[in-house]
């Protein structure tokens, strides 16, 4: 019996035999040598095995296996820098574990989207796709990382709500028993600011749901949303702690996912120019640039996408638009006391096109003010008692955002689109599979 190995850990294994777990990545044979790359979820490596040194059992099974099947290989390790992941395992045996067939779906040419889409369960096993999940994990376990090490605490949020969340207009619906109408959460934001009151920095982290008919590079129905919500945090330290994170973010990826942006050709001095502080432009001066760029935008109307490219292309970082119009935000941004018809608030705009990765905000903590906004926003106050209550006991400054978790991970990647970078995205024609 020879030890099951990761081919990650091959380079503790040189000049053993060892066995390899995995899916038949490709194969090229001759009539008297056959090379095998096997991939296991940790990397890819070749095997080499001569017709003569094997038996005429294993060398007929190598002759069947086919692109994707699942084999167990036995080999001995040896280091090769020309090889990929830098080992090559000279194969002694190869077993079947899992026929494939010769219709397997995705072959190593290029596919159209819609097709991969389709066949997003086998697509996934790619190399490409690989690496972006993994650079995912690696966020995913930084954000958890810095929040716990700066002390926040994390209480999840409800997926099922009663009430509103961002704007009605893109609530997915379901019935709820007796009790009429729940929503899919578009944000946990509203209970964070509860947690806030008790534990003081607090943060969510789960998937959130926009019935937005959008069908954008930028856009998915189901997402990810780091949101932290920050006692005693005014709009100032807002932006301060989400440049700090970011930067945080892009620095454990250039550390921790190296190979898997090399896999991806990111170019990573893009990334290593993202370091605090990032530039801070007003709104009234982001609407002054853009008209001078020949954007139609006019004050008060929220900056489109392509508006948010024009700004950033200007740096090499992401850049913080602050303090909008009232009339282009959400109803609990707190009211700039220096300019009333704007609001405490900012968007941070990732470069290279990739858009706004946060939307933070100052909150309201005015109850009367807070009461009038979601009147004037006709929206149903019954379902706010709660939300007015942290208004009513207690209130204090408080601040927070949310982070797009793929649209994060698209930009550290370089990846156009965000559909890639999450395992089972869900867009307006997409449920499945
Ligand atoms: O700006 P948004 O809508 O902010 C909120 O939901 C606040 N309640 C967050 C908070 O303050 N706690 O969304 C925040 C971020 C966006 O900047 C974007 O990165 C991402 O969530 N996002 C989406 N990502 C993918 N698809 C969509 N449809 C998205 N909508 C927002
Ligand atoms: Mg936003």
């Amino acid at each position: 019996m020879t030890m099951n190995v990761y081919i990650k850990d091959l380079a503790g294994h040189v000049g053993g035999e060892v066995t390899v777990q995995g899916w038949l990545h490709n194969k090229r044979s001759s009539g008297k040598i056959a090379f095998l790359i096997v991939r296991d979820g940790t990397g890819l490596v070749q095997g080499v095995m001569s017709k003569g040194d094997v038996d005429a059992g294993v060398w007929e099974r190598v002759q069947q296996a086919e692109y994707e099947a699942s084999v167990r290989v036995r080999g001995l390790v040896r280091a090769d820098d020309r090889a990929p992941g830098g080992h090559e395992l000279g194969l002694t045996d190869l077993q079947i574990i899992g026929r494939s067939s010769d219709d397997y779906p995705i072959q190593l040419k290029e596919h159209g989207v819609d097709f991969l889409l389709e066949n997003r369960h086998l697509w996934l096993r790619t190399p490409r796709q690989v690496a972006i999940m993994r650079v995912r994990d690696e966020l995913v376990k930084a954000i958890r990382d810095f929040m716990y090490d700066r002390g926040f605490v994390n209480v999840d949020t409800p997926i099922l709500t009663g009430a509103i969340g961002e704007s009605a207009g893109t609530l997915f619906q379901t019935d709820y028993f007796d009790l009429g109408t729940a929503y899919l959460a578009q944000t946990g934001q509203l209970y964070n600011e509860a947690n806030a009151a008790a534990l003081g920095r607090v943060y969510c982290f789960g998937p959130t749901f926009r019935a937005e008919k959008s069908k954008t590079r930028r856009h998915l129905t189901e997402f990810w949303m780091l949101e932290p919500e920050m006692a005693w945090c005014d709009s100032d330290c807002n932006m301060r702690f989400q440049e700090e994170l970011v930067s945080y973010l892009v620095s454990r990826a250039l550390e921790r996912s190296r190979a898997q942006l090399e896999e991806l050709e990111r170019d990573v001095s893009r990334l290593q120019a993202v370091t605090p502080p990032f530039p801070r432009i007003s709104y009234d001066e982001a609407v002054d640039r853009l008209q001078a760029l020949g954007s139609e935008i006019v004050w008060g109307d929220d900056l489109g996408a392509e508006d948010e490219t024009l700004v950033a292309q200007d740096y090499d970082r992401p850049v913080f638009i602050y303090n909008y119009p009232k009339q282009a935000k959400a109803f609990y941004m707190k009211e700039n006391p220096d300019d009333p018809r704007t609001v405490l608030c900012d968007d941070l705009i990732a470069p290279e096109g990739y858009g706004e990765l946060i939307g933070g905000s100052q909150r309201e903590d005015d109850y009367e003010k807070l009461l009038a906004r979601i009147r004037e926003q006709g929206l149903p106050v019954e379902s706010y008692g709660w939300y007015l209550d942290l208004r009513r006991y207690g209130t204090f400054p408080h601040s927070g955002f949310g982070l797009g978790l793929e649209r994060t991970v698209a930009w550290v990647c370089g990846v156009h689109h965000i559909r890639e970078c999450i395992a089972y995205p869900r867009t307006l024609n997409r449920l499945s599979p």
